[in-house]
């Protein structure tokens, strides 16, 4: 079973160093998340492995890192200045700001034809506040996604020095199509990959790096002739699909969503949503559009941009004139990948069973720690909630949801409840004794792909051999450790956690004959294989 609950996904990334809440000396600073040591090493294996698939692994690709500051102007004839928005009401009662739009859906039933529509709602007391039912709302106003920031050294008051920091790297890709195509000599069908931050103001960031401020893209422009555009379209959501499922997402958390007419952007003809299901339920990984010729046409200069000064177009030997290709556009968030890579890796299981005194001591602690929950008054109502449906649904599946528990150990608002302490006291505990977490990743994706160890730290033979092969295959291009702080069973279990695929244990018959055990995450099968022959036998394992 992959991850059950985002909490633990939330418990290892931060217990092993993958990632972690920012700015948290200072307290944090909402939905922002730093890479830890190994969280950069999957999130950068994530974007190799979509680098290679797409630009290096096909012959119509090219790669490009444009600016995150740009033009003004490029969000003004993207459209993202007008339209780049969300319309937001605020409840007069409880003072919260939800989406309009979606207030209107929830509670009409169908999607809304304008913002004029929702405001006659609103007016007419329709719509009721979803967090406390009051119809006090006011207006719905657009607000708009983009971060604004000032270029220059003196901020004059005026919008001289506006820029945006870019909420999508597409628009990079449409302003250097003229300088990819002319440079490269390309002819169309071709693409144009880019992988780099955006921003977007998110309303209702959250759930983990799901939703963000600041995130990673993964995207790609690519041109063709006006009538090729279905074809390539659908070429292209099979070779994304199918590149998840190459990295070992399993097929069934996986699925295509077609957008409806009324999903879809202005300028789209069509475009289909990869799905992960994710802990918290269905979601998007990735979105696949037939953009047609809107981008570069808005962005040449004509009637309708005295602005540019270029024309984005092509010449077409074979009809002996210029046309604006259209554009497909598979467009992929670096975090959420990660986020579901590690989400279908995820395993956790009861290796054994705890005694029934042990477990029913557990079961009444965590009873009890629901029951503080709900009469708790510094905790929101979602929070109360949150905590108390966790509480009852493991207190019911105990001794089976003790990993379940283990991952609320890092949960900020439960151990702000003084009795959560005890239950950590009992559930560590027997966590540590009765449990195995492993991360199944493929081992293209997994932060380290080998770990060494000496039986002995205290027989130097064999610590100089074990950092021999380390250095060894680390300089083979295989990222290695060496590690010697515990006994071999505990070193396993922590390499398994996160993801390790192989662990290499160096003892007196190397010594003699030059071969190492090799154990596998997966199958916990144990080899011999002689030293010689172990880069080679690894790399091949590897790819
Ligand atoms: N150029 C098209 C575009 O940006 P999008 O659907 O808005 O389309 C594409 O974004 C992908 O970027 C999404 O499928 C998702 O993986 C990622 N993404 C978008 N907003 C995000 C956010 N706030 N946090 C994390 N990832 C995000």
């Amino acid at each position: 079973m992959p991850a059950s609950s985002l909490e633990s996904i939330v418990s290892l990334c931060k217990r092993r160093g993958f990632i972690f809440p920012s700015s948290a000396v200072y307290g944090g600073l909402g939905s922002t998340w730093d890479y830890g040591p190994l969280g950069v090493e999957l999130k950068n294996n994530v974007k190799r492995a979509w680098w290679k698939s797409v630009v290096y692994d096909r012959d119509d690709m090219e790669g490009l890192d444009a600016a995150i500051l740009m033009n003004r102007l490029v969000w003004k004839y993207s459209g993202h200045e007008a339209t780049f928005s969300d319309p937001m009401t605020d409840c007069r009662n409880c003072k919260s700001r939800p989406r309009a739009d979606h207030v209107f859906v929830a509670q009409k039933g169908r999607e809304p034809k304008g913002l004029a529509e929702i405001n006659a709602a609103i007016a007419a007391k329709e719509l009721k506040c979803p967090k406390c039912g009051s119809t006090d709302l006011t207006e719905a106003r657009p607000f708009n996604l983009m971060f604004k920031t000032t270029v220059g050294a003196v901020d004059t008051g005026d919008d001289s020095g506006l820029a945006y920091l870019r909420p999508e790297t597409a628009q990079g890709i449409f302003v250097n199509f003229g300088n990819v195509l002319d440079t490269m000599r390309r002819k169309l069908p071709f693409g144009v990959a880019q992988i780099g931050k955006a921003f977007r103001n998110e309303i209702t960031p959250g759930n983990f790096t799901f939703r963000t401020r600041e995130f990673e893209q993964m995207e790609i422009e690519y041109f063709v002739k006006p009538g090729e555009d279905e074809a390539a379209h659908q070429a292209w959501i099979d070779a994304r699909t199918q590149w998840y499922l190459d990295l070992g997402m399993r097929k069934e958390n996986l699925r295509q969503r077609e957008q409806d007419r009324t999903e879809l952007a202005h300028y789209a003809k069509r475009c289909v949503d990869l799905e992960y299901r994710f802990p918290m339920g269905w979601s998007e990984l990735e979105g696949i559009a037939n953009r047609t010729d809107y981008d570069l046409s808005a962005h040449s200069r004509g009637p309708k941009n005295p602005d540019s000064v270029e024309e984005l177009r092509y010449f077409d030997q074979e009809q002996k004139k210029h046309i604006v290709p259209y554009v497909i556009e598979p467009s992929a968030g670096a975090d959420r990948a990660t986020l579901a890579f590690l989400c279908d890796a995820y395993e956790d299981s009861l290796v054994k069973e705890p005694s029934a005194e042990d477990t029913a001591k557990l079961r009444e602690l965590v009873l009890s720690f629901g029951k503080s929950v709900d009469k708790r008054d510094n905790l929101d109502a979602a929070t109360k909630e949150r905590l108390g449906k966790a509480a009852a649904e493991i207190a019911d599946g105990l001794p089976g949801t003790l990993p379940r528990l283990l991952g609320l150990s890092d949960d900020a608002d439960a151990n702000r409840i003084e009795v959560f302490k005890k239950v950590r006291g009992v559930s560590d505990k027997l966590g540590e004794e009765y449990t195995r977490t492993v991360l199944r990743l493929h081992p293209r994706l997994s932060p380290i792909t080998v770990a060494v160890f000496p039986l002995k730290k205290n027989e130097p033979r064999l610590v100089e051999l074990a950092r021999g092969i380390k250095r060894d295959l680390q300089a083979e291009g295989l990222r290695t450790v060496y590690d010697d702080t515990g006994a071999i069973g505990k070193l396993y279990r922590r390499q398994d956690e996160i993801g390790t695929p192989f662990c290499l244990t160096v003892d007196f018959q190397s010594l003699e004959d030059q071969t190492v055990t090799v154990r596998d995450r997966d199958t916990m099968t144990q080899d011999r294989v002689s030293v010689a022959s172990l880069a080679s036998s690894l790399r091949a394992k590897v790819k």
